[in-house]
């Protein structure tokens, strides 16, 4: 146990780590988003017989649960970690432009991730364990075949009608879109892609993906809003 402790404490353990942790958040962002899409352009029981299946899992569902937050606060721990050590080891300024850009970019990664910190925490508050000061009432329950279950769908459409919150999860993408584009370019550093001929197509390739999630998940946060405006679309069921 002590020989992956000291592997962490290294600067390549602690890359390596952020990488693995990254790409298993990244691997969580794309499925919640493929599955919460299921809210738009179609019927509302759609994404609450998702959500039954998921809850359905009982205890894997809180296996998943307990994995994912020890992944995060893995992922977390390290990058304060790895910002002091870089901190500690660098006493007097930079002498190349070259490095000064790339120290604003990991300090931009520090920010941009406390925030993504901040909007979970916001986030688990509003939609899993409802708290009544952020969550707006909605209608709780759902009949699904024989049985009740929570109603998701009523939730969400709840929420983003109002003004506020659709605010706080737009701003919230615009972030979770630097951190994701600025951390897969990262990524590919760790694994020592760094070419004149790849970088450029890298840094499409992550400004890409990181568009595509942060979007859909606007596109859902904006969804409601924009039904009023063109109820043709069909965009909320
Ligand atoms: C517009 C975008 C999003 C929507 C509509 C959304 C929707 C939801 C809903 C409805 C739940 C509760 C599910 C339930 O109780 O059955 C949930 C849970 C959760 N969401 Fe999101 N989400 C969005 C974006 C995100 C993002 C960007 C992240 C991470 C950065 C995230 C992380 C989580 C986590 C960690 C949970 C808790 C999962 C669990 O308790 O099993 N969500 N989300």
């Amino acid at each position: 146990m002590s020989w992956l402790l000291s592997f962490w404490r290294s600067s390549i353990g602690g890359k390596v780590t952020m990488a693995v942790t990254g790409l298993m958040l990244f691997g969580f962002v794309v499925v919640h988003m493929l599955g919460n899409l299921q809210f738009l352009f179609a019927e509302p029981e759609k994404i609450n017989s998702y959500a039954k299946m998921l809850h359905d899992l009982g205890p894997l569902l809180w296996v998943a649960r307990i994995g994912l937050l020890s992944v995060f606060a893995l992922h977390v721990t390290t990058a304060i970690r790895l910002s002091r050590a870089n901190r500690s080891a660098r006493p007097v300024a930079y002498q190349r432009p070259g490095t000064v850009q790339a120290s604003m970019a990991s300090r931009s990664m520090v920010l941009s991730g406390f925030s993504v910190l901040g909007f979970v925490i916001y986030h688990l508050l509003h939609f899993t364990l409802e708290v009544p000061a952020i969550t707006p009432e909605f209608e709780a329950q759902v009949k699904i075949g024989e049985e009740f279950t929570k109603n998701v769908h009523s939730m969400v459409k709840t929420s983003f009608d109002n003004w506020y919150i659709v605010s706080a999860y737009a701003v919230f993408q615009v972030i979770l879109f630097l951190h994701l584009s600025h951390g897969m370019q990262s990524l590919a550093q760790t694994l020592g892609l760094q070419h004149k001929r790849y970088t450029p197509i890298i840094k499409l390739t992550s400004f890409g993906l990181a568009l595509v999630i942060a979007g859909g998940n606007m596109l859902i946060a904006l969804s409601v809003k924009l039904d009023r405006f063109l109820p043709d679309l069909g965009l909320v069921g």
